[in-house]
């Protein structure tokens, strides 16, 4: 049984009716690492944000579900979603210290999550952050917890970040680009967390990264993101020894040359325009259905989808 199910997630600007993410469809199981691997642009962290309710100014779903414990998030009042954000859903993000609040000290945030997703305060409460900020390595937690966020390194005030999102046990971790703005090694330091977070408290985590390396080592299955489409999905290790679509293979470097091709010029730029493929004007396998037909996702093998003509 999923954890977490999208249905057709179609989300875009309001004024306009423009669709970024057209038609996300995935779902998360327990105790799964799932990647979200995609170039700048393809709605990696769109799709983190529709998850939770927190679309930015501007845009608006268009359609489509967020299924989460029997209810879809989507429909929920903010009152409710409310206490699922922070509570059973968390999100962290590249950059820590656009999501702490600068004039309050570790502790005095800490204390308002208790407060408010738990309803504990005073010693109890401070017991509590002590010890979420040993497991997730913070040496010396009673000192740190004095701290405001400016006085903490990058590494720290992610470890900081994400003992706030596991706080309060939840289910699911969202985590959109957490390690990009880190030193490698500490970026290691950080992945090797969540991963014992995963392995010793059964976390779920979607991971969102352009980092083929780190979803490689780090995740279970990988969803492929472009122009706000999913592509191609499948669990990692066949991913990397088997990509179907032509967009993986030119990302995992083992794209065909062009001189195998059909003759492109046989299509007029206004026809490659029209496209239903997204792929299509970059793709070297580009086929005349996609004038005709959108590519649906589909399964070619056992857990392996690819949205692609050369696979129907
Ligand atoms: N508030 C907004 N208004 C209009 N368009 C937006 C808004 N936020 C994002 N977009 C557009 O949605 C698309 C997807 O953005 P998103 O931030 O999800 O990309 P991403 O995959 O996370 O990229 P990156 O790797 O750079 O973080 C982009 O083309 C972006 O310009
Ligand atoms: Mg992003």
């Amino acid at each position: 049984m999923a954890l977490l199910k999208i249905k057709d997630l179609t989300v875009g600007i309001k004024q306009t009716g423009e669709k970024i993410l057209k038609g996300i469809s995935f779902s998360l199981n327990p105790s799964e690492i799932l990647g979200i691997l995609g170039e700048s642009g393809s709605g990696k962290s769109l799709t983190a944000l529709s998850i939770l309710k927190l679309l930015p100014p501007g845009l608006s779903y268009f359609k489509g579900q967020v299924l989460f414990e029997e209810k879809n998030l989507l429909e929920l009042e903010e009152r409710e979603v409310n206490k699922i954000r922070g509570k059973k859903i968390s999100i962290i993000f590249q950059d820590p210290l656009s999501s702490l609040n600068p004039v309050l000290t570790i502790e005095e945030q800490m204390e308002e999550i208790f407060q408010y997703h738990l309803g504990i305060k005073g010693k109890k409460a401070k017991d509590l952050m002590i010890r979420t900020l040993k497991e997730v390595g913070i040496p010396d937690p009673e000192f740190r917890l004095r701290n405001y966020p400016h006085e903490l390194s990058g590494g720290l005030r992610q470890r900081v970040m994400i003992a706030m999102a596991i706080a309060c046990s939840p289910k699911i971790l969202i985590a959109d680009e957490p390690t990009t703005a880190l030193d490698l090694t500490i970026q290691m330091q950080v992945l090797e967390l969540l991963k014992s977070l995963n392995q010793e408290k059964g976390l779920s985590i979607i991971f969102i990264t352009h980092d083929l390396g780190i979803l490689r080592w780090f995740a279970h299955r990988i969803l492929v993101f472009y122009k706000g489409q999913i592509l191609e999905i499948a669990p990692t290790e066949k991913l990397f020894k088997n990509p179907l679509h032509p967009y993986t293979k030119l990302l995992f470097n083992s794209y065909p040359g062009r001189e195998e091709l059909e003759d492109l010029n046989l299509w007029t730029q206004e026809r490659l325009d029209q496209s239903l493929c997204p792929f299509y004007t970059k793709c070297a396998m580009a086929c005349k259905e996609s004038l005709e037909r959108e590519p649906k996702l589909r399964e070619v093998e056992p857990f392996h989808f690819v949205r692609c003509f050369l696979y129907e």
